[in-house]
């Protein structure tokens, strides 16, 4: 079990495969994109499963796939299905804009991959397009159906953007959680914009979201959530589904918090708003590859700051950097 230096269990693994996205939301990076990393430097198929199954060795039990977009990558299916032979990994969650996912929908089903978070800011297509610079809206929202026909649980990560967004925060409630089992998770904005613009502090903190949905809603009640969650989580009455607030700047969940983060190079992540501890890629590709990463495991597992506050004031330029490089 790897348990950090604040006696939290770390058993949740954010594995980022990738860090491309075929959109280009403004939130997340410019509109010509980052510099992405080169190729060779991202972790292949065979690191990310020897990383993967040393991890679970070592606690892991969740292993969420993030990018960039999980579905850029072509071998992401191959990875699944090897993550899939480790009896002791209990479950593999991805979360991706739903772009690419129409054709792998059958595959993950088989597979027994249930929990998908689908990143979607907006309920109109002029809206989405905006914040994405892209015209995918269409083919998002089918694959969103055909997801949740088929069963997945299925969370929506809607991030509230001051004068992007608020215009379909209730129209998104009043189509989809009402008659759909989904969760619609409403995120603070974070300050990881690629350095597309600087980033002082939110106007839409978890206080205001909650009181913008409550004027509009009289009978909401909270649910309970798991510890380790990063949502509050409500029901409204009659809806079928649910919505959740996500305080991500506001950072208030730190003392449960169970993640460790990978990019899709190989740094070690072990808070959002910290910078790497170590990074895996050239010891992965060294001999006796596992027991140093073992050990650089356990010394960042060992070192992790109290929570995102403490994280942040160590950190140099940290929000300078995009969430599509950090995995979210
Ligand atoms: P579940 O596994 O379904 O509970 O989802 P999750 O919240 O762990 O994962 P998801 O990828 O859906 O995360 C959605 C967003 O929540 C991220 O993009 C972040 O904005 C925020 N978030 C997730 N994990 C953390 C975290 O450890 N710290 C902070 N501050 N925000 C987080
Ligand atoms: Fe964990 Fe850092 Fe997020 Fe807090 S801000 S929940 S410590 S990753």
């Amino acid at each position: 079990m790897l348990i950090d230096n604040h006696n939290r269990v770390v058993d949740y693994l954010r594995l980022a495969v990738t860090d491309r996205c075929n959109l280009r939301c403004n939130y997340c990076m410019p509109a010509e994109g980052i510099d992405f990393a080169d190729r060779k430097d991202l972790l292949s198929l065979d690191e990310l499963f020897s990383l993967s199954k040393i991890l679970v060795e070592q606690g892991i039990r969740k292993i969420r796939i993030t990018g960039g977009e999980p579905f850029m990558r072509k071998d992401l299916m191959q990875l699944l299905r090897k993550l899939k032979t480790l009896p002791e990994l209990e479950d593999i969650s991805i979360t991706t804009n739903a772009t690419l996912i129409g054709d792998h929908i059958e595959e993950l089903k088989s597979l027994g991959i249930k929990n998908i978070n689908v990143s979607l800011d907006a309920i109109q297509e002029e809206t989405f397009n905006k914040i994405t610079r892209r015209k995918q809206f269409k083919v998002v929202q089918k694959n969103l159906y055909r997801l949740i026909e088929e069963g997945f649980t299925v969370k929506i990560n809607y991030i509230v953007l001051d004068e992007q967004n608020i215009q379909d925060m209730i129209p998104v409630l009043n189509t989809l959680v009402k008659d759909y089992p989904v969760a619609v998770r409403f995120l603070e904005e974070m300050p990881f914009n690629g350095g597309s613009k600087t980033f002082q502090s939110i106007k839409w903190n978890h206080k205001k979201i909650y009181d913008y949905i409550s004027e509009n809603f009289k009978n909401i009640t909270p649910l309970i959530s798991e510890k380790t969650s990063t949502s509050n989580n409500y029901k409204i009455e009659g809806y079928k589904g649910s919505f959740g607030i996500i305080p991500s700047f506001t950072r208030n969940f730190c003392g449960s918090c169970n993640r460790l983060r990978v990019t899709a190079t190989g740094d070690v992540i072990t808070c959002l708003y910290a910078q790497a501890s170590t990074n895996l890629r050239d010891i992965l590709r060294s001999p006796f590859a596992e027991k140093t990463v073992r050990y650089e495991i356990l010394k960042a597992v060992g070192s992790r700051a109290k929570d995102g506050y403490e994280a942040e004031a160590k950190s140099d330029k940290i929000f300078s950097n995009s969430m599509t490089s950090i995995g979210g």
